[in-house]
């Protein structure tokens, strides 16, 4: 295996060829802020977080290959005012109101606003009105949460075999579609021990009878940042493939 380098923010890091700038950083505990990459599901470059910069060129961290040579920035101030106006865009494109949603203390979006320095939504609320989906027994879909991440269909796809989720329509018309005749959760084959009934960084997708389980105060992000759990999620992955 051939071993280079790529500098981060003044760091040099190791990568193997084939590895995204993305999971070279994680494997090197150097956070590159994202919400639509998830250790070993193929990436998307959905929600522009990981936005890095090569020289002047503006690159998703978790898309573009690490080449040797590479001088990235990430954790600049002008960087990081960005990935702060992209997850208040995020916030306003949605309903996402945190004190009433039980993802709250679990949810990367909240995490990811604290993370930035998120002190408001800046931008008009768009006040969403797309179609909830509580058919499933086990499992309810909120789609006036979901930031179209793409990561439960993905999951269901790469991971769980079925293809429950897609994601139809365009611009402020997008939104996630169940892979069942009539539409609904509940006829297709979504089961909730699924990686995509358990992936969603917000409370778009939640398994139903768990509702505050863990009380507000002591919940993953009230706890951790989310570069603490990014960098977590990434070694949890990478002993994973060691083991098997
Ligand atoms: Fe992402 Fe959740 Fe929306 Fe699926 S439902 S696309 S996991 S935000
Ligand atoms: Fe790269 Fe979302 S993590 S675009």
């Amino acid at each position: 295996m051939t071993h280079n380098t790529i500098t981060i923010d003044g760091q040099e890091v190791p990568f193997e060829v084939g590895q995204t700038i993305m999971d070279a950083a994680l494997a090197a505990k150097v956070y590159i802020p994202h919400l639509c990459h998830y250790p070993g599901l193929t990436p998307h470059g959905n929600c522009r977080l990981c936005s890095i910069e090569i020289g002047k060129k503006s690159v998703a961290a978790c898309t573009t290959p690490a080449v040797a040579g590479q001088q990235i920035s990430s954790n600049t101030p002008a960087i990081n005012a960005a990935r702060k106006s992209i997850t208040q865009m995020l916030f306003i494109e949605g309903n996402h109101i945190c004190p009433s949603c039980e993802k709250s203390g679990n949810c990367k979006l909240q995490a990811m606003g604290y993370f930035l320095g998120m002190l408001d939504e800046h931008f008009p609320q768009f006040y969403q009105r797309r179609k909830i989906d509580a058919s499933h027994a086990d499992i309810v879909l909120d789609r006036d949460r979901c930031i179209l991440c793409d990561l439960c269909v993905r999951a269901s796809r790469e991971v769980d075999g079925k293809n429950v989720f897609a994601i139809a329509g365009r611009g402020t018309e997008a939104h996630l579609i169940v892979n069942s005749s009539s539409g609904k959760l509940v006829d297709s084959n979504l089961e909730v021990d699924d990686l995509a009934a358990n992936i969603c960084p917000v409370g778009a997708i939640l398994k139903k009878s768990q509702g505050y389980d863990v009380p507000i105060g002591e919940r993953i992000y009230d706890q951790h940042t989310i570069s603490e759990i990014g960098l977590q999620e990434s070694i949890a992955k990478e002993s994973k493939s060691d083991d098997n």
